[in-house]
């Protein structure tokens, strides 16, 4: 029976979620795997804080390279998010040959290239379920449920913390500002909230989106963004006058030979399923020349449903590294019977 050693760093919203859903759940993760999933360390600068669950004793740090360097560590997994230090703490784990799982889009969209070269270069993986649609695992369907399929087109609300003002705005009357509160405070908005309202969090995740469904490299600046900050109480009034929501949108389809790849508000018909996505929810719309319409509907942001996404990536991974381990014992057994055979 395996063991597989995980490092967390970060312990804000996510790193909990993820951190309690290991603790919690070991058993039964056990007794699908075979695989004994050990969180080892968790790393942050602020280990006094009540995260309000209870963690084996001296676990705590607050320095990230302990864990980065400890030899011990199979999986190391980034949850502080943006762009310094997270983009050095993964290119040492890579180079420490650790696997790495993250849900940090902003910085796969912007320095992803890099990150899975080095990552090739070394042998190692890296998770990044978490980065899109939160505990959707619409990372998984793309590059397995539909791998035989030309991606046709890509639809979707994938920032949670737009889709609930939006929501708030349009069922509630609720003001735009009280409601990004009220989405702060639940832990769905990013360290900088003008990410989620201004449509970069979304262009983040389209990004990611559209490279593994056209096979192209990730291109950040090729998105258009446009956020939800100008979008007014009246304009939400007079769409549902005409019968429609409107939503935030990203979008990537192939187009003129190219790839399209565009954020924006849309007003979308009462009738269209993706119309009821409501408050927190994603939903996420895949057309497959073979498979043709699917959609894909969860909670998009928050401590559970995101710690679920990275929970799944370490399970992923923990157990190629345990039938790696499996080959590899095998192979030494055949060379050892080999070599006994022909010193007789
Ligand atoms: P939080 O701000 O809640 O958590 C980040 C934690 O990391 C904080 O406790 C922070 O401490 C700590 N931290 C910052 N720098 C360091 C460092 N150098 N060493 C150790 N710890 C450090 O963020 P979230 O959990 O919300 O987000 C984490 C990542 O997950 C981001 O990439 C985000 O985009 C992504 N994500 C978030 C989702 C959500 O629903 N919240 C959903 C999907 C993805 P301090 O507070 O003191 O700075
Ligand atoms: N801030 C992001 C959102 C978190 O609201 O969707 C999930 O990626």
């Amino acid at each position: 029976r395996s063991v597989i050693s995980i490092g967390i760093i970060g312990f804000g919203t996510v790193g909990t979620g993820t951190a309690r859903l290991l603790l919690q759940n070991s058993n039964l993760i056990k007794k699908r795997t075979g695989i004994d999933f050990v969180l080892k360390k968790i790393a942050d600068l602020d280990i006094k804080k009540d995260r309000g669950i209870k963690i084996p004793e001296g676990i705590l740090t607050t320095d990230a390279a302990e864990l980065i360097n400890d030899p011990d560590i199979d999986i190391v997994v980034e949850l502080i998010g943006g762009i310094h230090p997270a983009k050095d703490f993964i290119l040492q784990a890579i180079r420490n040959k650790k696997h790495v799982v993250t849900a940090n889009k902003a910085l796969l969209a912007t320095k992803g290239n890099e990150i899975f070269e080095e990552a090739d270069k070394n042998g190692v993986e890296i998770g990044f379920e978490a980065s899109v649609a939160g505990g959707i695992p619409i990372i998984k369907v793309l590059r397995e449920g539909l791998v035989a399929n030309n991606i046709i087109a890509v639809y979707g609300i994938i920032n949670g913390t737009s889709n609930y003002i939006l929501t708030k705005m349009t069922d509630e009357k609720v003001e735009f500002a009280d409601a990004l509160k009220e989405a702060q405070r639940l832990g769905y908005a990013e360290a900088d909230p003008t990410f989620d309202i201004e449509g970069i969090d979304s262009a983040h995740k389209l990004t990611i989106l559209s490279s593994l469904s056209y096979g192209i490299p990730l291109m950040y600046d090729e998105v258009y963004k446009e956020g939800i900050t100008k979008i007014t109480s009246q304009d939400i009034e007079f769409a549902s006058e005409l019968g429609y929501k409107i939503k935030l949108l990203a979008i990537t389809k192939l187009s003129d030979g190219g790839v399209e790849m565009r954020v924006h508000p849309t007003m979308v018909p009462n009738e269209y399923l993706i119309s009821k996505v409501d408050g927190v929810f994603n939903a996420v719309y895949v057309e497959g020349d073979a498979v043709g319409a699917t959609m894909y509907y969860g909670r998009g942001a928050g401590d559970m449903p995101t710690g679920s996404a990275v929970v799944a990536d370490i399970v992923d991974i923990g157990k190629k590294i345990d039938k790696r381990q499996e080959t590899e014992g095998r192979r030494q057994t055949a060379d050892n019977r080999q070599h006994r055979t022909e010193f007789k």
